[in-house]
């Protein structure tokens, strides 16, 4: 697992949770009972991940720590063990290369450094342009397609240089 950067601003309790955020969090509390209003808490960070552009400030984790009513550490603990989730603003596309063993020996080593180089950018940068972020996670649990990577929500399997170049010409 890479090293995550620190919590960037805005400042404590700068963030409210919008009326959408809060009703899509609503619709995975209700799968729980009451008194583990904190079994949502994964999906809530999600939520609140994907409305802010892709990243959570500490304003958002104390955002959803009040909202789940859940202690604020809890929150941080999550946010800061789980690869997918941000804790500073991304590009508009997040490129995760799984380097895990089956990646590894089918060749995610090529995979990172023809990334590393046409993107001009190491492990956890983004791009200049505000583009890509670049980061290496563990398994993704798509082992049979290895070496793969995921891009926003899509994952491409069977990774070449050339099909990488593919891919990402594809994006905007
Ligand atoms: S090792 Fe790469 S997806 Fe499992």
């Amino acid at each position: 697992m890479t090293a995550k950067p620190e919590i960037a601003s805005p400042a404590v309790g700068e963030v409210v949770l919008s009326a959408a955020v809060r009703e899509e969090i609503d619709h995975w509390v209700a799968k729980y009972p009451p008194e583990h209003k904190q079994s949502a808490l994964m999906a809530a960070l999600r939520i609140a991940q994907e409305d802010n552009g892709g990243w959570l400030s500490q304003g958002h984790l104390n955002a959803v720590a009040e909202y789940l009513q859940v202690a604020p550490t809890l929150v941080t603990e999550v946010a800061t063990f789980y690869s997918m989730y941000e804790l500073a603003p991304v590009g508009r596309h997040k490129i995760c290369v799984c380097t895990n063993i089956s990646c590894m020996l089918r060749g995610s080593e090529e995979i990172m450094a023809h990334l590393t180089d046409r993107l001009g950018v190491d492990p956890g940068q983004t791009t200049p342009d505000g583009r890509f972020t670049l980061k290496t996670v563990e398994c993704l649990g798509a082992c049979v397609g290895a070496p793969m990577m995921q891009v926003g929500r899509t994952y491409h399997e069977h990774l070449t240089p050339e099909r990488v170049d593919r891919i990402l010409d594809s994006l905007e």
